[in-house]
């Protein structure tokens, strides 16, 4: 589901890409084990930040980077350093849709955007399709009660399919052949971690 004017505002900004950038991205990379991570999918990327970040603290050759709205893979563009030019490619793409083959990619990246899904379960199910076994599955993302807080609510335009427990989503991906190996859980609000495929 595309933002709507506050998230975009919360979105687009420096902050966000500083806290991308010195916060989730060594949060996120001291959690992973692989000893490359040579080609990686993320989705809803928009304004292109993660998968910078990718590329620089993960090491990544490859990322495709896709989002839902065309707004956002353009503002990407334009925000795309010269010398990311070749490692980075941005699409038009549904994350509970991706016309990806099946084990493609070493890495999949979700820097919140599974809870923007209208059905969050299809989104897993695809994170793991386009995962090769024992590639990793990075995500950082709120859980329904601070979904359902008033100002969340009042001011932002999540769906309610995109709304998940802590439990809920670990059983998902365990369901889907993805077992969360480190976590960090800030109470009820949000979940940062990596899961590998099995
Ligand atoms: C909260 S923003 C996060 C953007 C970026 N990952 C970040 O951390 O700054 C969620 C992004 O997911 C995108 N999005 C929402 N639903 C999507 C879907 N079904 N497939 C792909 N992208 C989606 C939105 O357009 C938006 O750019």
């Amino acid at each position: 589901m595309k933002l709507n004017l506050v998230e975009r505002l919360i979105t687009n900004n420096p902050f966000r890409s500083f806290l991308q950038r010195n916060v989730e991205g060594p949060l996120l990379r001291k959690m992973g084990s692989l000893p490359e991570y040579t080609l990686c999918l993320e989705i809803g990327c928009g304004r292109g930040i993660g998968a910078q970040v990718i590329v620089e603290q993960f090491g990544a050759e490859k990322v495709i980077a896709a989002d839902i709205d065309p707004e956002q893979i353009e503002r990407a563009k334009e925000n795309l350093k010269p010398e990311f030019k070749d490692k980075i490619e941005f699409r038009v793409a549904d994350a509970m849709a991706l016309s990806e083959p099946d084990e493609k990619f070493d890495v999949v990246f979700s820097f919140g955007v599974i809870h923007h899904t209208e059905d969050w379960r299809k989104a897993i199910k695809e994170v793991s399709r386009v995962l090769r076994y024992g590639g990793e599955f990075f995500f950082e993302e709120p859980l329904r009660p601070f979904l359902r807080n008033f100002f969340v609510r009042t001011f932002t335009g999540h769906p309610s399919g995109g709304e998940f427990s802590f439990e809920e989503f670990r059983e998902e991906l365990n369901s889907m052949n993805i077992d969360i190996i480190k976590m960090k859980r800030i109470g009820n609000i949000a979940i940062f971690g990596v899961g590998r495929k099995r």
